[in-house]
């Protein structure tokens, strides 16, 4: 059986789903379609993606040929650092959902606690950027819940966000983020950070679970460890007679975590939606929790503008 993850509403998202970012516009619409054919019911998009057209084609196909139905899927996309301003918000979700050819999204995140000047993709230099002041995350957090009381969006929430980030969202006495999405595998495993959601009521979902090989060049760094090649990982995976990805994916799915593999590949859409089902025992478990090294991929080192208060320190508080 699937997990699902449970909103205080009783919404359930399914809690393995579907990366799209660097699924190129040219294969990811037959990968969705694949995808759901397989079983992927939660997919998760963002504006920046650069695909949610040809994503949308293949969630009209799908609804079109009754494959599935719009409230059998669990839709996520991501609002971009450059639509941050109050007025700016709703536009940039009616992009996505004209995009995806739906109605309302079931989750709509915050990208990144970063904000650009209106409509840069990734400023190539400080003065693309607005500071916190200029753009405070609190007017950001008070346009995401107006679209959600319009119904755009059923749920809203964060990502990138650290505890101090996050306390700054629930002090404002508002709708609390319902989720919080963040770089997690063995080798970040951020108990700190998801304890403090979980106690808030805050769901937690890992990107980058496979430690995201496919990633661009500037987010790559010498000598960097690889999850999948993973000595212990190995050694789990060949013990059960599974894969090191469904090692992977089962582990944040038994810490109550959702868990958004990426793969246009339909062998491993199949293998990667296969690791819903895989049971890990408490030893496998402490086996893997013994690997952290706080190790980020995605550092945010792409994201500094000092004169504008963006350093890497600021950006994760710590
Ligand atoms: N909120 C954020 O700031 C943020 C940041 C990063 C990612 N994300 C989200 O999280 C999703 C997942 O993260 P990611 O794309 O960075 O990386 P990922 O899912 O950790 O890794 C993707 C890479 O793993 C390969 N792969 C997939 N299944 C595999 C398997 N079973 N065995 C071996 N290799 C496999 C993929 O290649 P093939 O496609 O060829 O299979 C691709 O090269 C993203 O797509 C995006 O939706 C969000």
């Amino acid at each position: 059986m699937m997990k699902m993850l449970t909103y205080s509403n009783n919404d359930q998202m399914p809690a393995l789903g579907l990366g799209t970012w660097k699924s190129d516009p040219g294969v990811v619409k037959k990968a969705i379609i694949e995808a759901i054919a397989i079983g992927y019911l939660h997919i998760d998009c963002a504006a920046i993606y650069g695909n949610e057209n040809e994503i949308g084609e293949a969630l009209e196909e799908c609804m079109n040929k009754g494959m599935v139905k719009r409230e059998e899927l669990w839709i996520t996309s991501k609002l971009w650092n450059d639509s941050h301003k109050q007025g700016e918000v709703q536009p940039a979700l009616e992009k996505t959902l004209a995009d995806l050819r739906l109605d309302y999204l079931d989750l709509y995140l915050m990208h990144w606690p970063v904000a650009f000047k209106h409509g840069t993709s990734f400023p190539e230099n400080s003065e693309g950027y607005l500071s916190l002041d200029e753009a405070p995350l609190a007017e950001t957090w008070q346009a995401m819940q107006e679209v959600q009381k319009k119904g755009l969006a059923k749920h809203i929430g964060t990502s990138n966000f650290s505890i101090n980030k996050l306390e700054q969202l629930i002090a404002l006495g508002g709708q609390i983020p319902e989720m919080n999405q963040v770089e997690l595998h063995p080798y970040l495993q951020q108990q700190g950070l998801i304890d403090f959601c979980h106690q808030n009521d805050i769901h937690v979902t890992a990107y980058s679970p496979l430690g995201s090989m496919d990633r661009p060049q500037v987010f790559k760094k010498e000598g960097e460890p690889v999850p999948l090649e993973n000595g212990t990982i190995k050694s789990i995976a060949e013990a059960k007679g599974i894969s090191p990805a469904q090692v992977l994916l089962a582990w944040p799915l038994h810490r109550k975590i959702s868990v958004i593999p990426k793969s246009t590949n339909p062998k491993r859409l199949r293998e990667n939606f296969e690791a819903h089902a895989i049971a890990l025992s408490d030893d496998e478990m402490h086996a893997i929790a013994s690997l952290d090294q706080h190790e980020r991929i995605i550092d945010g080192s792409f994201f500094v503008a000092e004169d504008k208060g963006y350093t890497v320190a600021n950006l994760w508080d710590e």
